[in-house]
């Protein structure tokens, strides 16, 4: 049995090592806490689960699914677009239901890129955007990211020829793993590079509910001609407590969608209904539970960034998303404070370097884990001091 080149290509998983210590350690029976992970502690809301619960006895959402998404779907995805960023949708030709906004984002590459094409990825990042290329057996550009450019992607010195192999440009702000948030002048500038060298302006919004201090994430199709080249992924995941539901949407130029949608009808047969169905409550019912929850994490981001900074490690307080990017210490290398983390304070942060080239350096901290467990994790970095 011979597996396909292209799987030996793929990046190692990122968590191996770090994995392998931390269940030595249970193993042992010591209390060991995660801040690795991305996934929300805290429940789906209550009006989602009741839709949820009348959906699913519709004997009609038994059977397949439309493929792009039930119309009410992707009418309830255009109302948030327009309620939440004032930007105008066509449900029918402009909207595409996704079974969560991973799955868009790594089969739009198989709508875009053929074998030895290129496409321009954040050199940090989340790691789809160049896995997805690495499965078409094409290649990732590692646009440069770094504290200098405040983490906005440069793609200012992009080698000619191998721009003209490039056909997806991705982006993602509110950004995981650093918490950058993009100005309006950058997306301006993006979208005028990618009209140039027609490039497809894939922007990854799965973030962008989750803000904090009053600041509010924009959608990229908000700009002039955004509609020319960007598609922009949605994902229900963060906004609403719903990373097992697998629920998102991807929507912008017709032409981006429609591909993606072909690709689909070839590999899946849409989702559940009446996962569908629960998500148009989440997407059109009362909001409070959102600002509620950015509450919390506001005040987990506090907490978690002070005591950082009292142990003299340098971080920036993040404007949004669940995650906090710290610089290691000097003489630290992303693993070795990562492991020093666990095998000293029994916590475990995710190594910068999994996401990217220029990762290394840094740790992500997320802020998913209940209060009382965050609280004991901070104290016990605080006493490595
Ligand atoms: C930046 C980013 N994009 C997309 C996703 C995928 O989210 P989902 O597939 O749950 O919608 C994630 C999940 O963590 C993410 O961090």
């Amino acid at each position: 049995m011979q597996t396909a080149e292209c799987l030996n290509h793929l990046a190692p998983y990122l968590f191996v090592q770090i994995d392998a210590k931390k269940a030595a350690l249970v193993d042992q029976g010591i209390d060991v806490i995660s801040l690795a992970v991305g996934d929300p502690d805290m429940p789906t809301p209550d009006h989602v689960v009741d839709a949820m619960a009348e959906a699913i006895r519709k004997p009609a959402n038994h059977q397949y699914p439309d493929y792009a998404g039930s119309l009410e779907y992707r009418e309830a995805c255009a109302e948030y677009m327009k309620r939440r960023f004032n930007v105008t949708l066509d449900p029918r030709t402009e909207v595409l239901a996704l079974i969560g906004s991973k799955e868009g984002i790594a089969h739009l590459h198989t709508a875009f890129v053929d074998p030895g094409d290129y496409v321009l990825a954040p050199a940090i990042g989340y790691p789809v955007y160049s896995g997805g290329a690495t499965l078409q057996s094409a290649n990732t550009y590692f646009m440069p990211m770094n504290k200098e450019n405040g983490f906005l992607a440069d793609f200012d010195d992009i080698p000619e020829d191998l721009l003209a192999k490039a056909k997806i440009m991705f982006l993602g702000y509110p950004n995981n793993p650093t918490g950058a948030c993009a100005t309006d002048e950058y997306f301006d500038k993006a979208i005028a590079f990618c009209l140039e060298h027609d490039l497809l302006l894939a922007h990854d919004n799965a973030y962008c509910d989750i803000c904090y201090d009053g600041y509010v994430a924009p959608s990229i199709l908000e700009r002039p001609h955004a509609m020319e080249c960007c598609i922009e992924f949605y994902s229900l995941s963060k906004s609403y407590n719903m990373t097992g539901w697998r629920i998102g949407f991807a929507c912008g130029n017709a032409e981006a969608v429609q591909a993606l949608g072909t690709v689909k009808n070839n590999l899946d047969s849409g989702q559940f209904t009446a996962i569908q169905e629960a998500a148009i409550a989440a997407l059109t019912g009362p909001q409070d539970c959102v600002a509620e929850m950015c509450a919390i994490y506001q005040r987990r981001r506090d907490l978690v960034v002070d005591a950082l900074r009292a142990i003299g490690v340098t971080c920036e307080s993040p404007k949004a998303t669940i995650y906090v990017w710290a610089k290691v210490p000097d003489g630290e290398t992303s693993e070795s404070f990562a492991t020093k983390l666990l095998e000293e304070a029994h916590v475990v942060v995710t190594p910068g370097n999994g996401y990217g080239p220029e990762g290394e350096g840094y740790v992500r901290i997320s802020l998913t884990t209940p209060d009382d467990r965050l609280l004991e994790a901070v104290e016990r970095i605080k006493s490595l001091v």
